[in-house]
């Protein structure tokens, strides 16, 4: 889709559709009393025979507008007269979009991005604009013979106040980027476990750092994990038809020798939980279970389009988690690369047995902050449900960054403790830690067993079991938790 920012009054833009906002007492937003008398009557008109309440995101379509060279205008509503809240923001964003998903709507223009958002400025609402736009037009048709979206829009201008333009088109590069990472990383995690491998996965990373200079790839394969000792990893992809990759990306936007911040996904391309084997209803969705490391991808992507002047590392364990004859077995014991042993009592814990590994791996880039984003534990869905990713960390700086960008990106996390009285859980009897800490606080004991192997550096675990897909009728990947990230990103550069 084609993005541009235009000065020019709304009604003087050659499109298919206007769209401007209505609030609750009938007034049109700021870029809406400029539209010429006569649209000006045909909305007052529709208004005052109350086919609009102006209600967050009720919308209407006024298709012929007698007289006037505008073709048609969408109303939506914002809600009582007052700043709104970033939430309704976007609310009446995705409706006004989700409703001109009509074969005849290609062009639009959107007169929304100067209202007046609670703690938001012109930059911002544009941005949200590209991404909640992008967002709802995405559809997953790779894989279906009659590839036809929904959505024909192609072209979407965004009027600017003159006095605005620099802030507008610094959130227009701002939004495009995040919405290219965000929508890579749900093309990529939409893809089904039987194409999306983890030899796959290692070749989007290739083809990812080929058509972007200033990024590069090392693919590290099993002999190279046996070399470095990557016993806890090894022992999920054993069982396993597919060889497990290690992908390491690396973006250098910063300065020769400035610290980076390195990123790890989990990249489960397939967990069927191994011997320990899930249930079969809802088995499909584990083909999600690669989403932290295509959001790894996708946030690496979104940097390098920004230019951010910073150093990064992305790492992506990969491997499937299936029952064989030669799979982990409940009650084995790994010894993982920092030489702690690890008795493995269920193997459907296997996203922190490919971590720990990835986690002691990424001490060589000497690191400023390591983050990790993985789809870990069912437990996050019972505590958290699908509004916030679970945090968890043991700085409380870098855990407070995380949560600012998550407001300011509406991507939001929830911190739980991560108190030593939880380690009480992990103890095995006969290995230096269990997988697996029993029945409570299965998020956290996921991320105590994660900070044994964090303890070098300045870490953040982000659980986004709940986050990362949409299930049910709106079955997909989400992109989340790339526009966190990129948040904290642009925050890092920019304080
Ligand atoms: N990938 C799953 C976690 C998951 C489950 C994410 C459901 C989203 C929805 C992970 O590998 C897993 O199986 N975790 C187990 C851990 C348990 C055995 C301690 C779980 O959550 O059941
Ligand atoms: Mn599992
Ligand atoms: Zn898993």
């Amino acid at each position: 889709m084609d993005y541009s920012i235009e000065t020019a009054p709304l009604e003087t833009l050659s499109c298919d559709c206007i769209i401007i906002g209505v609030y609750q007492d009938r007034q049109l937003v700021p870029s809406g009393t400029a539209l010429s008398d006569n649209i000006q009557h045909v909305i007052a008109k529709v208004i005052s025979r109350g086919d609009t309440s102006g209600k967050v995101a009720e919308t209407v379509l006024i298709n012929v507008i007698p007289d006037s060279g505008v073709e048609r205008v969408l109303l939506v509503g914002l809600g009582e007269n007052k700043p709104l809240s970033p939430k309704d923001f976007r609310k009446a964003l995705s409706a006004a979009v989700n409703s001109l998903k009509k074969p005849y709507i290609k062009s639009i223009a959107c007169g929304l991005a100067d209202i007046a958002v609670e703690g938001c400025n012109l930059q911002w609402n544009v941005r949200q604009i590209v991404e909640v736009f992008n967002d709802a037009v995405y559809q997953f048709t790779a894989l279906k013979s009659d590839k036809e979206t929904e959505s024909k829009l192609q072209k979407i201008t965004i009027t600017s106040p003159e006095s605005g333009l620099a802030s507008a088109q610094l959130g227009l590069t701002q939004g495009l980027a995040i919405a290219e990472g965000v929508g890579f990383t749900k093309a990529l995690a939409d893809l089904p476990g039987n194409i999306c491998t983890p030899t796959y996965l290692a070749e989007q990373a290739i083809e990812l750092s080929k058509n972007h200079s200033g990024l590069s790839v090392k693919i590290l394969e099993e002999s190279d994990m046996t070399a470095l000792g990557m016993g806890s990893f090894l022992s999920v992809s054993r069982g396993s038809r597919q060889p497990a990759k290690l992908i390491a990306l690396e973006y250098q936007g910063g300065k020769n020798g400035s610290k980076p911040v390195v990123l790890v996904g989990k990249g489960l391309t397939f967990d069927a939980g191994g011997i320990s084997l899930k249930p079969g209803a809802g088995m499909d969705e584990m083909k999600y279970d690669m989403c932290g490391g295509a959001a790894v991808m996708g946030t690496l992507l979104a940097a390098v389009k920004m230019q951010l002047p910073i150093n990064i590392v992305g790492l992506i364990p990969s491997s499937e988690n299936m029952p064989d004859g030669d799979a982990n077995k409940p009650g084995d014991i790994v010894t993982s690369m920092s030489g702690k042993t690890i008795e493995v009592l269920n193997t459907d814990a296997e996203g922190r047995l490919i971590l720990c590994d990835t986690l002691t791996y990424a001490e060589r880039y000497k690191p400023d902050v390591v983050i990790d984003l993985a789809t870990l534990t069912g437990a996050c869905l019972v505590a958290l449900g699908r509004v916030p990713s679970g945090l968890l960390g043991n700085d409380d700086d870098l855990c407070n960054a995380l949560i600012a960008a998550g407001v300011a990106a509406c991507d939001s996390v929830w911190r739980l403790p991560l108190w030593e009285e939880y380690q009480e859980l992990l103890k095995s009897n006969f290995a230096d830690l269990a997988n697996i800490g029993g029945k409570d606080a299965g998020t956290i004991t996921a991320a105590c067993f994660l900070s044994h192997f964090a303890k070098n550096f300045r870490w953040a675990h982000l659980d986004i079991a709940g986050t990362a897909w949409r299930t049910g009728q709106f079955k997909g990947a989400t992109g989340r938790p790339v526009p966190l990230l990129s948040q904290y990103l642009i925050d890092r550069v920019s304080s």
